[in-house]
Parts: C-alpha cells; structure tokens; sequence
C-alpha cells in the first residue's frame, strides 16, 4: 500500500532532508506497489529516489526486509542498477535514497527493441557472481507446492521480478535494472521462468516465449523435465495465492502461469 510523503515521520523526513537538501517537491512512482513510499525527490542536489517501509510492531516486516534486500545487494550489481547513495533508519522506519534514473519502462511487446536489451541485461546479471549477502533460496516460493524443489536449486544470481516496470531505458540507451527486493539464488534458468508471464502478458504466445528463452545457454542447458516441473509449480503456486488474494493482477498471473505450464505439459499427462 502507497502512501505519502507527508505521512513519513517529521524525524525520518528530516534525516533524509540531511542527505538530499532541503527537498522542493515530490512526485510518487506511478508503479509498483510493495514499499510504503517511493516518490522522486526533487532538491538543490539534483534528484534522488526514495523508497521507504515501515517495521512491524515487533519486527522488521516484509517491507522492510525487502529494503534491507535491495540495500545489501547494490554494491554487488552497480552495472546494472541505479546506485543506492544513502539508507536511513529512524524508529519504526528504514529508508533508502538511490540515484534517480530518468527514462521510461521498457516494452517487452513482440517485435519491441527493447527484448534484444533485455536479453542483454539477463546475460549481465547471469554473468554477475552471487554475492554471499543474497541468502534467499528461489527454490523455497515452490516448496509448499512440490516434493522436490531441488531442480530450481543452484548458485546464481536471480533478480526474480523483471517485468517492465523494473527496467527503466535511458534516453541514450542504457538500461537500469532496479527493485531489487527479491533477489535470490538458483539456477540461472529460473530468471527466464518467472520472466515468461511478463512477456505473455506483452502478447507473446507461450511458444514465443519458450523461442525467446532458447537464445540463452542457461535454458537450453537445463534438463527439459526440470522446466516443466518449473512451469507446473509456478502455476500451481500462483493458482492458490490467487485463492486467498482477490486483487485482479494476481488472478492475471494465476491465468498466465497456468497458460504456460498447459504449453509446457501438453501431451504430459
Ligand atoms: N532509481 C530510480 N529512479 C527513477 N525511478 C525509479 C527508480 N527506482 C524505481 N523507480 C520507479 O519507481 C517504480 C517503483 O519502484 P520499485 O523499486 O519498483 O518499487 P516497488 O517495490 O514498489 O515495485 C519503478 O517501477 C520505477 O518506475
Ligand atoms: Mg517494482
């Protein structure tokens, strides 16, 4: 849930107000929605990009958890994201102040230019060692839905969420990967798995989306069996989420994983 500016404790503003200057004006992110605040900070330093979250009674939360994520990562993936400048922790709040980037959200529609730059940056972040400060396993999200996750199981370095909102192209070209909030460790074929919703929801057919994952030797080195194990779980996973949680993107994915996993599994029964 997003909220404002103004509803940041006079103490936090002040702290970021430390770091950025005495802030003009402030233009929340038309997208996303995990972190309490991310708004666009306009002061005599130029701008600068603030996400905040709000620590549960007892403990950090999800939403500060997620921030602690992205902060711990930055130094290991400055090649691709936006450069955290400061982080900020004021009673029950943690914030983060990262480089703003000023472009647009790439279009992973069939035919865009923006997949050839995709693909470069998956391979970037595939050629990216995992840093030891990454300690979230993807395989876990599927552990409640299989047996056995140990396919999806490995040692590189997953984004886990590029869909178009998290890739923002420059006007010269380059592209920054941020959210950073979920980046964990597995095989490096998963990133492609979990892109294959986004890029159905762009208008690719599953088949397409399945070709498109064929240009990386992570794909088509990773046992078929383990991606249709993949594509069943995720499915799966998505479906029961969508049970409990009401809201219209969710039942979307649900719809999309399981439209892919009936591609992957077709004639498997
Ligand atoms: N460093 C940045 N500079 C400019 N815009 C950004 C930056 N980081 C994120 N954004 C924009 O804000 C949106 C929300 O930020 P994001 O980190 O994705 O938060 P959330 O976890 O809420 O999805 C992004 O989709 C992007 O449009
Ligand atoms: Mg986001």
């Amino acid at each position: 849930m997003r909220g404002d500016w103004t509803d940041l404790p006079e103490e936090l503003r002040i702290e970021i107000e430390a770091k950025t200057g005495p802030i003009n004006s402030i233009d929340p992110a038309p997208t996303g929605n995990h972190a309490d605040i991310a708004s666009t900070l306009h002061s005599p330093a130029g701008l600068t990009f603030v996400k905040a979250a709000r620590k549960l009674a007892d403990r950090d939360g999800p939403e500060v958890m997620s921030l602690r994520r992205e902060a711990a990562v930055n130094p290991y993936v400055l090649a691709l994201a936006p450069r955290l400048r400061f982080q900020v922790e004021v009673g029950e709040w943690v914030a983060l102040g990262f480089e703003h980037i000023t472009g647009r959200r790439a279009d992973f529609t069939p035919g865009s230019p923006d997949l050839a730059v995709l693909a470069k940056t998956i391979q970037s972040i595939q050629c990216t060692p995992c840093p030891d400060v990454v300690r979230m396993v993807v395989e876990r999200r599927w552990q409640s839905v299989a047996e056995d996750v140990s396919a999806m199981a490995g040692s590189a370095l997953l984004h886990t969420d590029l869909n178009e909102d998290n890739l923002i192209i420059t006007p010269d070209g380059r592209a920054y990967v941020v959210d950073w909030a979920f980046v964990s460790r597995g095989q490096a074929w998963v990133e492609l798995g979990l892109l294959v919703p986004w890029l159905l929801k762009a208008g690719h057919s599953p088949r397409e989306a399945d070709e498109w994952a064929s240009q990386f030797g992570s794909w088509t080195d990773a046992e078929p069996s383990h991606i249709d194990l993949f594509s069943k779980v995720f499915a799966e996973r998505w479906r029961t989420h969508s049970e409990t949680n009401s809201v219209a993107w969710v039942a979307e994915h649900a719809m999309l994983t399981k439209q892919w996993a009936s591609y992957r599994l077709r004639g498997s029964k």
